[in-house]
């Protein structure tokens, strides 16, 4: 294969923000009296912020009206962003840094994929906008994971064909919108949960382009 573009979830991939959004969910869910376990996080991952807040109602057995939801979305968000605003570049996962170094000097594009409408505040405050040749985040897309519109819009807006690219993801709903973009589907971390990808990683720590080149479709 030709490979011209790696795109990127950011939770899970690029930083662990997944024990920020469970902090901020899990207050909520004190706020509202509904017990929010860490296990429970699991089903968060790659879930829209709004789909993740059914979820938690789901847990505590709770209804709620739109309005009310738009509420609670907008709380937990505001502390969300006030644990990500103290984010610095050491809560980069381990070998990312190298890796997208590696992809820059061959002069493969890189692209972010994710669902946050955060994203950018979290790449600013871990210093790694630069490196982005595009970010395609919540605030573009209109149909979540596992739809493939979030790849796919990477692919359209740099002109490269969905056979060229990669794509690096933590979340099943991830795997499945990857697939469906007709992308390779690289799943970085446990191979059971992330069985459907073409190839699993647990990170990035051990693993470079050499590693990529190797893996991919002839
Ligand atoms: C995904 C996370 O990247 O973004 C989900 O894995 C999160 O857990 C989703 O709910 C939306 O994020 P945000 O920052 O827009 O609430
Ligand atoms: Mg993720």
């Amino acid at each position: 294969m030709d490979l011209q573009l790696a795109i990127f979830d950011l939770d899970g991939v690029v930083v662990d923000t997944a024990k920020y959004h469970y902090l901020a969910w899990k207050r909520l869910g004190e706020t509202i009296g509904i017990a929010f376990h860490e296990e429970d996080n699991e089903r968060l991952k790659g879930v829209s912020r709004m789909r993740s807040l059914d979820i938690l109602l789901e847990i505590g057995g709770q209804k709620r009206t739109d309005e009310e939801k738009a509420r609670l979305a907008e709380a937990k968000n505001t502390w969300y962003v006030e644990y990500i605003t103290q984010m610095d570049a050491s809560e980069i996962l381990p070998g990312v840094l190298d890796f997208l170094d590696e992809l820059k000097s061959a002069g493969i594009k890189i692209s972010l994929g994710s669902a946050s409408k955060n994203a950018r505040t979290i790449l600013e405050r871990v210093e790694l906008t630069d490196y982005f040749d595009l970010i395609v985040d919540g605030n573009l897309v209109s149909k979540a994971k596992p739809d493939p519109e979030v790849f796919a819009l990477s692919a359209s807006l740099l002109d490269i064909a969905p056979q060229s690219a990669v794509v690096f993801e933590d979340a099943q709903a991830g795997i499945e919108a990857a697939l469906r973009a007709q992308m390779v589907a690289i799943g970085v971390g446990d191979e059971h949960t992330l069985a459907q990808a073409h190839y699993v990683i647990t990170g990035f720590a051990s693993f470079g382009l050499q590693d990529l080149l190797r893996i991919l479709p002839a």
